[in-house]
């Protein structure tokens, strides 16, 4: 879903009301992943990076019990307020240690943003029972590359390293896999596909996303000079994502299913 987003390069400020009107697909493609979990009545399930709460309430409204954690104290508290029967808090997911062990841990959309990786997956091992799953979608390899090349490219005229101001982490399934295998994970399943997401509201639509994502890349610019470079972006990226009136990011997803291997460490 969103938002265990913290890495030592960037800490974007979360608009959970932005968040929930514009980006409102984020919760709609992770259902999918949710089918992937398959969790069952009674089971407890600690979900990173839980943003406004909404994959929280479908695990809970097929009787599973989960506990979500976010990194931003806004999207926990539009949760808390969304869904006052569910467990929310706001928690760094490289260092958070649960009381407790889970059936398993899921994550959406929120551990590119989580860096390094390894501190989220000691984190994941930490909190499952032995035989656990741990099951998660992020963004893969080549994830918003056009999106990115457009804007370095752009921020280049400004005198601005974009390249340097990158705040995620987008693995192949090899590197990933490793990282689960020497964390103690077996990985059952690990799938990179590229998916096409369009974008709400037309012609505006990019604008909205690099408002929500693109904080670190156009940190320190003027409101005009800010604007400027969100035009070149997007004259840049138009051929290949814009279509029929709307934008798309490109996102690449990587998605898995790795079991606890044997007792935590
Ligand atoms: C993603 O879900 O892939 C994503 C979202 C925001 C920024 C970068 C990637």
């Amino acid at each position: 879903m969103s938002g265990n987003k913290q890495n030592e390069s960037a800490s974007p400020t979360w608009n959970a009301s932005l968040y929930d009107s514009r980006i409102g697909y984020v919760s709609e493609y992770g259902r999918s992943v949710l089918q992937l979990l398959d969790a069952r009545p009674g089971e407890t399930v600690l979900d990173i990076g839980c943003g406004t709460g909404d994959l929280c309430r479908e695990l809970a409204n097929v009787g599973a019990l989960p506990y979500g954690i976010d990194f931003s104290p806004d999207m926990v508290c539009r949760a808390r307020e969304k869904y006052p029967d569910l467990v929310f808090e706001a928690a760094d997911a490289r260092t958070y240690r649960p009381d407790r062990r889970y059936d398993a841990v899921f994550s959406n959309a929120a551990l590119h943003w989580i860096k390094p990786p390894e501190a989220v997956l000691r984190t994941a091992r930490s909190a499952l029972k032995p035989g656990g799953r741990f099951v998660a979608e992020f963004g893969g390899k080549h994830n918003v590359g056009v999106i990115v090349s457009a804007a370095t490219e752009a921020l280049a005229g400004f005198g601005i390293d974009a390249e340097a101001r990158h705040p995620w982490y987008f693995p192949s399934v090899a590197e990933y896999a490793t990282l689960l295998e020497e964390a103690g994970f077996r990985v059952e399943f690990a799938l990179h596909f590229a998916r096409p997401t369009p974008l709400d509201d037309g012609e505006r639509g990019l604008d909205h996303w690099l408002d929500m994502f693109g904080g670190s890349f156009f940190a320190g610019m003027t409101e005009a000079e800010k604007r400027e470079a969100y035009a070149e972006t997007k004259r840049l990226a138009k051929p290949e994502l814009f279509r029929d009136g709307r934008w798309f990011a490109d996102y690449w997803r990587l998605r898995i299913v790795a079991l606890c291997e044997s007792e935590s460490v």
